[in-house]
């Protein structure tokens, strides 16, 4: 190389580095990838491959200290960007569980990011629009939709397009399966798959994760260590605050789950339901299952923490998670960050202005729960 162009080479890359605080606080690690699960499928332009799940192994470039790796589990309209750095330029989970002694597995669940989706017979796609992630997630303050959204502090900058971390962090959105039962379903066999290639490993999952979680836990019980569950897709049974659409029918998926006594597999209904009133003006009503309760045996081994940010359109509804989790027999804690001294998050809180505090709470649960 020239000398001038290897000189203005180091002088940008000293530039880069100074001016862009990300590039200098990422963990040091080593990484790999690679693809689990999927099936061939004939189309009418040959043999593809659909529903294989794209996986990024990080290492610490120091030791490995964590008795167990993590898995990291993204929502709806994200890929496994969400734990990199993050778009105001501040270092993200992925580095801070790195850093804290972690090995991180990151996927692109099938049919997003890196995981191809297959044009010719895959199922349809959707997005999330501006309009969307704004109102639920950036800048939800003057939403009034839900009464807790007035104690959004948290997100940096307007969380309006136009401004520069709002558009850094659009830009990452991505389209993914509309069809929610089809995409459980492949999310359930591919998360199989990577959890017997890595072994015991500890499941964290965010927002639409939180399904595939839920049947991950179901499916591999002796595998998932520990499921840290950041505001899980529900309440049980339906929607709650944009919808009340019944669209989980197995209380917390849409798929099955090992009940036992075994609910009513191939009904419209495999559960008795029972509504719950609410017992504060903030919180929305609840639909539990009727008692007696079925079980869910397999989730009974797997010590779970439900986590919900203060401002959160999570933050009416939780509750109504934990309660059917508590009567279907599941040891679960529900970390509250309001109560626990956290303030202003919502939806999208691993990339707001205190995501520190927050992930130090998460490690400090994982701790306590597989070394006890
Ligand atoms: C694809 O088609 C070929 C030939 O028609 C058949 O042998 C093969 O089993 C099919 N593969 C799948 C995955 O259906
Ligand atoms: C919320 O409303 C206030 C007052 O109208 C306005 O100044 C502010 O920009 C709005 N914030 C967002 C994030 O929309
Ligand atoms: C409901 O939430 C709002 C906004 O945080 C708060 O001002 C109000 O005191 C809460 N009401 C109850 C009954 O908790
Ligand atoms: C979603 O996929 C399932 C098959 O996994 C199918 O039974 C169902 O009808 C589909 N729903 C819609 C709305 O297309
Ligand atoms: C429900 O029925 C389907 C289809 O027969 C079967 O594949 C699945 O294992 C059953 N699941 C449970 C939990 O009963
Ligand atoms: C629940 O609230 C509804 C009205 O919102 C009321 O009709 C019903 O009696 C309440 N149920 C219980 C068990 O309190």
């Amino acid at each position: 190389m020239p000398w001038n162009t290897s000189l203005s080479s180091a002088l940008w890359l000293i530039l880069t580095v100074a001016t862009n605080p990300s590039w200098a606080a990422e963990a040091l690690h080593r990484r790999e990838f690679f693809f689990v699960g999927g099936e061939y499928v004939n189309t009418t332009a040959g043999t593809v491959r659909q529903n294989q799940m794209y996986v990024e192994k990080l290492s610490p470039a120091a030791a490995t200290t964590q008795p167990y790796p993590l898995i990291l589990v993204h929502g709806g309209g994200q890929d496994g960007t969400n734990w990199l750095n993050k778009p105001d330029g501040g270092t993200g989970w992925a580095s801070w569980f790195l850093d804290n002694g972690y090995e991180v597995y990151i996927v692109d669940e099938p049919a997003r990011g890196r995981s191809a989706w297959n044009a010719l017979g895959g199922f349809p796609t959707s997005t999330f629009s501006v309009e969307t992630i704004s109102s639920r997630f950036t800048a939800a303050r003057n939403s009034s939709v839900w009464p807790q959204a007035e104690l959004h502090t948290q997100w940096p900058g307007s969380g309006l397009p136009g401004d520069p971390i709002f558009d850094t962090y659009y830009a990452s959105v991505v389209q993914g399966t509309a069809n929610g039962t089809e995409h459980e379903r492949a999310m359930r066999a591919a998360g199989s798959a990577l959890l017997d290639r890595v072994g015991p490993a500890v499941v964290l999952t965010h927002s639409q994760g939180g399904p595939y979680g839920w049947a991950l836990a179901d499916a591999r019980p002796a595998l998932v260590r520990a499921l840290v569950q950041i505001e899980p897709k529900g309440p049980p049974f339906r929607e709650a605050v944009f919808s009340s659409d019944y669209t989980r029918p197995w209380g917390l998926t849409s798929i099955p789950l090992a009940y036992d006594p075994p609910a009513a597999n191939g009904t419209a209904a495999p559960l008795e339901m029972m509504p719950v009133n609410a017992t504060s003006a903030n919180l929305t009503d609840c639909i539990l299952q009727a008692e007696p309760a079925r079980q869910l045996p397999n989730l009974k081994s797997v010590p779970v923490l439900v986590e919900t940010g203060e401002a959160s359109y999570h933050a009416p509804y939780d509750h109504c998670t934990v309660s059917f989790l508590r009567q279907a027999g599941v040891q679960v804690e529900h970390l509250e960050l309001g109560q626990a001294g956290i303030h202003g998050n919502g939806h999208m809180q691993f990339l707001e202005m205190n995501s520190d505090d927050i992930v130090a709470k998460l490690h400090s649960w994982i701790v306590k729960t597989v070394t006890s």
